[in-house]
Formats: C-alpha cells, structure tokens, sequence
C-alpha cells in the first residue's frame, strides 16, 4: 500500500516537472518570438558626405513572430533645393515616407534577421560606412561644352564599387543647373544614390558693332547723326534692341563728346563700346575742298558741280546718265507702289535747249526773276544728263505727297532735291521739290543726312 503511495505521489511530481518545463519552454518561444533578441536588434548606419548634401540612414533590425522587420530613417540635410527636390522623389518612389523631418519606411521579410543582417554587414562592413562621390560635387561646364563623365564608380571604404547608373538631364546647349545622378544598387531594393551638380553657364560676351566711323567730327550747331549699331550674343542672339545708347552732346559747344553703348545678354555678361563725336568750328573742319577741272568741267571732291559759279563747256553733250536714269525708273516704280506718281517732266538737255528755255522765261518774267528758276545755258544741271524734274514743275507741288515722298526717300536711290527751302542764298534758286540731282547712293546719304545744299556739304559756298 505504501509502496503504491509512493509510487502515486513519484509520478504526480514528475508529471508537475514536466508540466513547469513545458510552460517555460512555451514562455521561452513566446518571448523569443515577440521580442527582439539583443543580437537581432542591432542598427547599421552610413553617411553620405557631400558639400551639397548630408545623407544619413539609420537601419535597424528586429526579428518578430518569425518576421525580419528592417526599418530605415534617412535624413536628408542640404541647402540646395534642387537637390533636395531630387532626394525627395528617389526615396518616395523607393517606398520612404516623410514623418517628423525624416524618411521613414519599413520592410518585413519572412524569417529571422540574421540573414539581412548579414547582408547589411557584407555592404556596411563595420555597420558605419562612408559614401563618397569621386570627383567635385559641383561641376562650371561652359556653354555647348562637353560634359566627360570622368568618374563613373563611388568609393565604399576606398574601395571602388561596381553597379553604378548614371543618368541626367544635362544639356549643355542651355544654361541652366543640372543634376548627374549615380545609383549604386546594393541588393535588392536597397539603393545608395548620389548626385553631382553641373552648371551650364555662359560668360562670353555680346558684341556691339557701331556702323559708320567710330570718330566723328561735326561743325559746331550742326545735326549729329546717328548711324546706328548692332548687337550679337553667342547665346541670345540678337540683341540690338538692349542696347543703351547714352550721350551727352551738346553742338552749341566745342568738345569732344562720347556716346556710350552698352548691352548685357542674359547671364549679366556685359560690353560697352564708345564713340567720340568732336564738336568744333566749321572753319577748324572744312578743309579746303579739292578743285580739279577736266575738259572745263569741275568736279569738286571728284563730284561734278554746276552751278551759278561753275559752268560747263558749250560742247559738252553727254546725253542721259544710264546709270541715274536706271536709279531714276527704280524710284518711280517704287512710288507708283505706294500710290504715288511722279512721272518724268524734265531730263537731259543740251546747251541749245537750255539757251532757247532761259531766253523763253527771260521774255516772260524779266531776266532777274527767271534767273531764281532757271539757269543760263551752260549753267544747267540738267546739261550734265544727271538731273531730273520730276512730279510737276508748278509751284503747287511743294507739299504734295509725291514731294514730300521724294523729299524723304530720292536719297536711297542716289539722288538730292537739289534746291531745298529756305537755301535760295545759297544755291541762287527757289525751291525746286521737282528737280533732283544724281550723286549716287553713298554720296546722296550722306548729303541728305547732312541736311545741307550741295555747296555747303562741298564746302564752296
Ligand atoms: N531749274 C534749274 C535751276 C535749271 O534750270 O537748271
Ligand atoms: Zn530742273
């Protein structure tokens, strides 16, 4: 009886040791389970060290109910925006979220975490590890330079690493701030991405081209006239109408004058070019003009001059000017497509005709009022086959629209209005709206935009 009692109370404490192992074995798993176990636990960080930017990530392991659960906090510290920008759209399409000034994202994989840890200390040997791109950060590349993509490998621990994807979107035919991206794929969805700056930029200068003379002497209360000027980038182009012209000209006082051109494109690259306009007396400027005469024709500065003064030969019978006639037709056409008609009234004349036309306004009018429109044979500009009366010959045409045409455009075809308002003292005629002279293109500008009679351009007056 004893015996079996014995027996009975042996096996209810051995079934009671059973029974307490059991419960700590369950407790055991549970907790080895549910709570991470120091080993497992542990955090691996790497930064990434750029004058442009700071990136450090923070990963950590903790193994769950049979799960790896890796959480990754990135913090991205950087002054520059783009880049910023840029940082922030890889690691959102890597699956990081932003929470409190960090990227937060969190992985789970099916078992314990040794076997990602151990992948994380293949690639972060150490567990802090230092990523450097090789190379400057920030990279000057002039305009439609060529970009060397000279280092295409990162250095981990002075080791150079493979598997590394560029990408950009340089264009280095535009200005502008590129970014060069490096990703370094790791394993699986573990990227380490760096970025180099390139900035294209633009430091030539534009060019100012002045036309005419980039010094010019004028005679005192005179009329400056602008030639003009132009301005070309290599970047923008045309850029004439930036220019800004300041001058301070006075022609009611002797001096030397500078006009200012300057012009800036659009990276702030800037010219300037002067010119010098003298302003001095007319009799310090006119040298004295050069007289030849040729066959009893004169020419004064190589341009034939007939006047009250300077007569031609009774022989002298060139006939037509081809070349004024062709510039004259070209002017008519010109005008008759602007609605304007200015027929021919009055061309060539021999010495004969001129003789039979002044004695004709003589016998009319008396011989000192013919001579304000008329000239005496030999006297004739119309005898040298260069001149014209053109439109009408009546008094009524000053003021027309066809005299006020020719007034403003005969010079672009090589001619003057040979008799111009208010100059009667100096040329010895009326006002002839109607009569032009051929000089030739050059010449006539330059005699139109001095505003002055042809003696006084000549300085014979
Ligand atoms: N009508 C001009 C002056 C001439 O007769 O030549
Ligand atoms: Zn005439």
């Amino acid at each position: 009886m004893l015996t079996i009692r014995v027996r009975k109370k042996k096996i209810k404490v051995v079934n009671f040791l059973i029974f307490i192992l059991f419960v700590s074995f369950i407790i055991y798993m549970v907790f080895f389970a549910f709570f991470s176990l120091p080993f497992f636990n542990k955090s691996f960080t790497y930064n990434i060290n750029l004058s442009n930017y700071k990136l450090s990530n923070k990963t950590t392991f903790k193994t769950r109910l049979l799960t790896c659960k890796i959480k990754e906090e990135v913090n991205i510290s950087s002054s520059d925006k783009l880049i910023k920008k840029a940082l922030n759209k890889d690691l959102t399409k890597d699956g990081f979220k932003l929470k409190n000034d960090k990227y937060v994202r969190t992985i789970k994989r099916f078992g314990f975490c040794t076997n990602e840890k151990d992948k994380y200390v293949k690639y972060h040997k150490k567990g802090y590890v230092k990523y450097k791109l090789k190379g400057n950060d920030t990279v000057k590349l002039k305009y439609k330079d060529n970009y060397d993509e000279k280092y295409i490998t990162f250095k981990i621990n002075n080791k150079t690493s493979r598997n590394v994807y560029i990408s950009s979107n340089l264009n280095t035919n535009k200005i502008g701030t590129y970014l060069v991206k490096y990703k370094l794929n790791l394993y699986k969805d573990n990227n380490i991405i760096l970025y180099r700056k390139i900035i294209v930029y633009d430091d030539e200068k534009p060019v100012i081209k002045l036309n005419g003379e980039d010094k010019i002497t004028i005679t005192y209360g005179s009329y400056y006239n602008e030639e003009g000027f132009s301005a070309t980038d290599n970047y923008d182009g045309n850029i004439t109408n930036k220019v800004i012209v300041k001058d301070d000209i006075n022609t009611k006082k002797n001096g030397t004058y500078k006009i200012s051109y300057k012009v800036s494109d659009s990276s702030n690259n800037v010219s300037k070019v002067y010119r010098t306009v003298v302003v001095t007396d007319e009799k310090k400027v006119s040298k004295s003009p050069n007289v030849t005469v040729k066959d009893g024709i004169t020419y004064i500065d190589g341009i034939l001059i007939v006047n009250k003064e300077y007569s031609l030969p009774k022989n002298y019978n060139p006939g037509v000017n081809e070349e004024a006639l062709k510039n004259l037709k070209q002017m008519q056409a010109d005008a008759k497509a602007v609605g304007l008609n200015i027929p021919l009234i009055s061309g060539y004349r021999s010495y004969e005709t001129q003789e039979k036309l002044y004695k004709k306004y003589v016998l009319k009018d008396g011989e000192k009022n013919a001579s304000t429109y008329s000239a005496k044979a030999g006297n004739s500009e119309h005898q040298t086959g260069l001149a014209f009366d053109i439109g009408s010959v009546d008094r009524s045409f000053e003021g027309t629209d066809e005299a006020k045409w020719i007034s403003e455009n005969a010079h672009l075809y090589g001619f003057i209005v040979r008799y111009p308002k208010g100059k009667t003292s100096v040329t010895g005629y009326i006002y002839e709206p109607w009569h032009v002279r051929y000089l030739g293109k050059k010449i006539a500008k330059k005699v139109y935009e001095s505003k002055l009679t042809l003696e006084e351009y000549l300085n014979i007056n």
